[in-house]
């Protein structure tokens, strides 16, 4: 399985990319986009990270803003410059193409290819928009987003990354038979960092991604660690994490305060057929053991 990853970083994005370059998944290529921060500095963020995983991998600098709405970023979540760390300045530059662009050229390249997408999904649909038979020339989506088993974290309703673009998740849904894994499975994906062996400077890093969570915003969600909702993702497509179920599913793009809610209709009340699916559970602890061998082979 060829598998290419659509990014924010972001420090739970961060250690998805860790976990990705540690296994033996066959990763193609990244494309970033804006959400946890501008895509000038989640770019920047997705090179440095490579450079600090000693990776060569393409990146190609993706869409800078949603396709209707304006940004929101996350900075006061994941640190200035939208990362936590304060790796060096990248030693190279993005590809020459869009993200949009890239994403259409791996897919007619590979027939095949899987997509991570962990960030707003606008750069999937504007490659929808590029080349409308991409459903053909895809295996599977995975989307981080979602709040169909928890609270919103952007809104009540919502969470970040659909919150972000519900538009482009909306488009996403219409044709690529997406599987959204929300916040009800990511909150469990944790990791205790006092099981990790922390000197040096790698390790510091780490343990910054690792605990990016301000202490208020932990509190106020009355958790005692930072959920690395984006690494759920990877470490289902490494080891099998998560249980998924198929469902008739709906964003809302509605203006109000269901912007960006992933509606799951549980029952099968709407008899709509199925278009997609949900992840309904994780295993919190086979998560925890594949993330922290992975962390450990990095230190
Ligand atoms: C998602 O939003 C971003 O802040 C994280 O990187 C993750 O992709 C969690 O809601
Ligand atoms: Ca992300």
């Amino acid at each position: 399985m060829s598998l290419l990853i659509d990014t924010d970083p972001g420090c739970d994005d961060a250690l998805a990319l860790l976990l990705a370059l540690e296994s033996d998944l066959d990763v193609v290529g990244l494309t970033t986009v804006a959400g946890n921060s501008t895509i000038t500095n989640t770019t920047r963020n997705t090179l440095a990270l490579l450079d600090f995983f000693d990776s060569d991998l393409p990146v190609a600098r993706g869409a800078g803003r949603p396709l209707v709405k304006r940004q929101d970023t996350a900075e006061f979540i994941h640190g200035e410059g939208g990362l936590k760390g304060d790796l060096p300045a990248p030693t190279r530059e993005p590809v020459d193409i869009s993200g949009a662009e890239f994403i259409v050229e791996k897919a007619c390249e590979d027939g095949d290819l899987t997509i991570a997408a962990i960030g707003p999904l606008t750069n999937l649909a504007l490659a929808l928009g590029i080349e409308p038979d991409l459903p053909e020339l895809l295996d599977d989506v995975l989307v981080m987003g979602g709040a169909v088993y928890a609270p919103g974290n952007r809104t009540p309703a919502a969470e970040a990354n659909l919150h972000a673009d519900p538009d482009a998740a909306s488009r996403v849904l219409q044709s690529l038979d997406p599987t959204f894994v929300g916040l009800g499975v990511t909150m469990r994906a944790t990791l205790d960092p006092a099981t990790l062996d922390r000197s040096g400077r790698r390790g510091a890093i780490v343990e910054e991604w690792l605990t990016y969570y301000p202490d208020d915003v932990r509190e106020r969600y009355g958790i005692d660690r930072s959920p690395i909702h984006d690494a759920a993702v990877i470490a289902h497509l490494t080891d099998g994490v998560l249980t998924l179920e198929d469902r008739a599913l709906e964003i809302d793009t509605r203006e109000g305060p269901c912007r960006g809610a992933l509606l799951s209709d549980e029952y099968g009340v709407t008899e709509e057929p199925e278009n997609g699916r949900v992840a309904t559970d994780i295993d919190a602890e086979r998560f925890r053991e594949t993330m922290g061998e992975a962390i450990e082979s990095v230190l």
